[in-house]
């Protein structure tokens, strides 16, 4: 595996970007995307480390080619895909696109399956850099293990030869983080985000083991509750995805939006962030930019937090703590709709803390001093998030 990263360094790190889903679905064009390219630039996104500008269901035609290739929507990318790959790459980012391991995308265009090595080569020879590969797509394909979709296209992808991050989207069918590290620059092991800590429309799996992982709906707290399970199984260059970003998109609090972001950069899901850019602004933009989170998320020691149930409350309050290259972190979250008093006595993290050690809570930037644990009040779904020398 050390071997592998060392000669392949896409991954070390969660991957940052934006991607077009959640707010624009498959409505967008040309114009669109020059002006959310402009904005990763001036909002200060770019230099905080979001880098990857992705384009999910919509870029592509109705048809391949009469040759086979997949090709742009003729009307939505009249220039097709390179011009665009070329403008982008100008301003110092990278592009990305979505495709399908099975005969269909989720919306009906061409997948992949019979394709990969057309695909993959097309891909290179576009200039593309990142790779988000679903799993609609149609029964012939279905009657085909995961394992041998996804992995056709990873061995297409890499014998293109060109570093395209491979950002593999299944949902956690057949529960991915038990077939081995080998399988994408990233995963993802639930069904599709909506932007609500409690009303789910969909998503009937709670858990990650179970096995209608449904499509869609799933809030940020059912997420978070499956990661319980699998934190354990996050790896460098094989990050588990828990979905795109929803701060900035519907009506979540801003401690909702805090606590969303805090988990996802410290459980080392990539950070995608899906609201519109041209109108983010205000604080979910200030969010998006933190950047002692990001540096959790981007910490070179790549380990994630896990759930230490015995120092929470089920149900109330949840605690999670995990180390960092320098020193750890602990994180508090009030899962109620209501104010709580919270007490968290360090030595009960599994960090070996057995002294008051220095502590800066990340949201506020204040330092809280050397302390042996936390007592104070939290907000209704806050989290504080404590970084410990
Ligand atoms: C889903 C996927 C979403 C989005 C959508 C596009 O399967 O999980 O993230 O890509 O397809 O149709």
């Amino acid at each position: 595996m050390a071997g592998a990263i060392a000669a392949n360094p896409l991954g070390n790190t969660p991957q940052m970007g934006f991607n077009t889903w959640n707010s624009f679905k498959a409505n967008y064009d040309h114009d669109i995307i020059h002006d959310v390219a402009s904005l990763m630039v001036s909002l200060g996104l770019k230099e905080a480390g979001y880098n990857y500008l992705l384009l999910d269901e919509g870029w592509s035609d109705m048809e391949r080619t009469e040759e086979g290739s997949l090709q742009a929507n003729r009307t939505s990318f009249p220039d097709g895909i390179k011009p665009l790959v070329n403008r982008v790459h100008g301003m110092g980012l990278k592009l990305g696109l979505y495709g399908d391991s099975g005969i269909l995308t989720c919306g009906f265009r061409p997948g992949s399956w019979g394709y990969e090595e057309r695909d993959a080569i097309t891909l290179a020879e576009w200039g593309v850099d990142y790779w988000k590969y679903d799993n609609c797509g149609g029964f012939q394909a279905m009657t085909h293990t995961p394992q041998e979709r996804f992995m056709t296209m990873q061995n297409a992808l890499l014998r293109t030869g060109r570093d395209i991050l491979y950002s593999v989207c299944e949902w956690g069918f057949q529960f991915p983080w038990h077939w081995g590290g080998n399988i994408g620059h990233s995963y993802r092991m639930s069904g599709d985000i909506t932007a609500s800590f409690t009303n789910e429309t969909g998503c009937p799996c709670k858990t990650a083991y179970c096995l209608n992982t449904g499509y869609a709906g799933c809030s940020v707290t059912s997420i978070l509750r499956k990661m319980r399970e699998i934190s354990v199984y996050q790896e460098r260059s094989h990050w588990l995805d828990m979905d795109m970003l929803e701060v900035g998109v519907g009506n979540m609090t801003i401690y909702m939006q805090q606590t969303h972001f805090a988990f996802w950069a410290a459980l080392k899901s990539p950070l995608i962030i899906g609201a519109d850019p041209r109108e983010l602004g205000g604080v979910s933009l200030e969010i998006l930019k933190n950047r002692d989170i990001i540096s959790l998320n981007q910490d070179p020691l790549g380990l994630p937090v896990h759930f230490i149930g015995s120092a929470g409350v089920e149900g109330f309050i949840q605690v999670w703590a995990g180390e960092l290259e320098a020193g750890n972190v602990v994180m508090v979250f009030n899962e109620k709709s209501y104010p709580q008093d919270v007490s968290v006595s360090l030595k009960d993290l599994n960090l070996g803390i057995d002294h008051p050690v220095r502590a800066r809570e990340l949201w506020s930037g204040e330092s809280w001093g050397k302390i042996s644990s936390v007592e104070t009040t939290l907000e209704a779904y806050q989290t504080l998030v404590f970084r410990l020398a």
